[in-house]
């Protein structure tokens, strides 16, 4: 297979994420984790097989009875192939809810996989789409975002609309942008923040919609400092963004932890990064500032990866 033809990349949010949900912007970047996916067949049991996967890509026993397994029956429907006798094998070294995009990553690896095995021609667009319908089975109202990056694999500005088709802007950097990547430990599942936040905006629309266009107009003075390059300037973007995301209580004692050893370390900015409530949070430094950060997060007992945004 070509390079990258049955993978789904991973993502993180830089700014925007919730208010994304009410048709704001945000900014989203894959990084260097992702989701791969292989399909044979020619078995003769009457229901696709999948693969259970971690962290590690190690494969586990197979596993029937779960959300993977209803986005497949949903993919080989809408690809109006037969699922009787397919099994899928998932590889991934993109940790699950860690809001990170793991299952947007599965979908579209999954899709990808399936399609090539039938040999059918599917277009980068239709196999978002299609992506975005399986997200709707995890995690309810996803804006569109996580899809659109585990898809196109390239950082953009994503705004969705009313009419349902998302408005995307690909931003290019002068210069790589490192991210330090760090997760909490704490697992934590994207359609129960949506919800909390949900029910907040639904008993005081006023107050929240007000936090969200302060969010909107933090992503819109993002994409300048990203194409400028202005580490610094991004970086206090993303600190107001965090307080901001702390107003929509989505935020969680281990990311507060985390965001506080991340600047006092040097960091130029720091803040959750996805769903929150746990999950995992971000970081951004000069290229030659990375190490302490990364140190002291370790030191904490922290996971940590190490990314850029180019
Ligand atoms: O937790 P993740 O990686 O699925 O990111 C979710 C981002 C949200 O804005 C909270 C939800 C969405 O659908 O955009």
């Amino acid at each position: 297979p070509a390079p990258g033809a049955h993978l789904g990349y991973g993502k993180i949010i830089l700014l925007g994420e919730h208010s994304v949900v009410y048709g704001h912007h945000a900014i989203a970047a894959p990084i260097g984790l992702s989701v791969r996916a292989e399909v044979t067949r020619g078995s003769s049991a009457s229901e696709p097989v999948i693969s259970d996967w971690d962290v590690d890509g190690s494969v586990r026993e197979p596993i029937r009875e779960n959300i993977s397994h209803r986005v497949a029956a949903l993919i080989t429907e809408r690809l109006g192939v037969p699922a009787a006798g397919m099994r899928v094998d998932v590889f991934s070294d993109l940790p699950r809810a860690s809001g990170l995009g793991a299952s947007a990553a599965f979908a579209v690896a999954v899709i990808r996989a399936v399609a090539a095995s039938f040999d059918i021609r599917i277009s980068d667009a239709a196999v978002s789409r299609l992506a975005f319908e399986c997200e709707q089975i995890v995690h309810g109202t996803p804006s569109g975002i996580d899809n659109t990056v585990a898809t196109f694999g390239r950082p953009i500005l994503f705004r969705k609309t009313d009419d349902g088709r998302p408005e995307i802007s690909d931003i290019v950097t002068p210069q790589p942008i490192p991210i330090i990547i760090g997760l909490s430990g704490v697992s934590a599942l994207t359609s129960q923040t949506v919800g909390l936040v949900r029910r907040a905006w639904q008993r005081n629309p006023r107050r929240y919609d007000q936090i969200f266009a302060q969010i909107d107009g933090l992503v819109l003075a993002g994409v300048d400092a990203l194409r400028r390059g202005d580490i610094a300037d991004l970086g206090e973007l993303m600190n107001i963004n965090q307080g901001l995301l702390n107003a929509l209580q989505v935020s969680s004692p281990e990311l507060e932890e985390l965001v506080a050893i991340a600047r006092r370390a040097g960091a130029l900015g720091a803040k959750l990064t996805g769903g929150g409530g746990g999950g995992a949070m971000i970081a951004v430094a000069e290229p030659s500032g990375t190490e302490p950060i990364i140190a002291a997060m370790r030191g904490a007992g922290y996971t940590t990866y190490l990314t850029e945004i180019r």
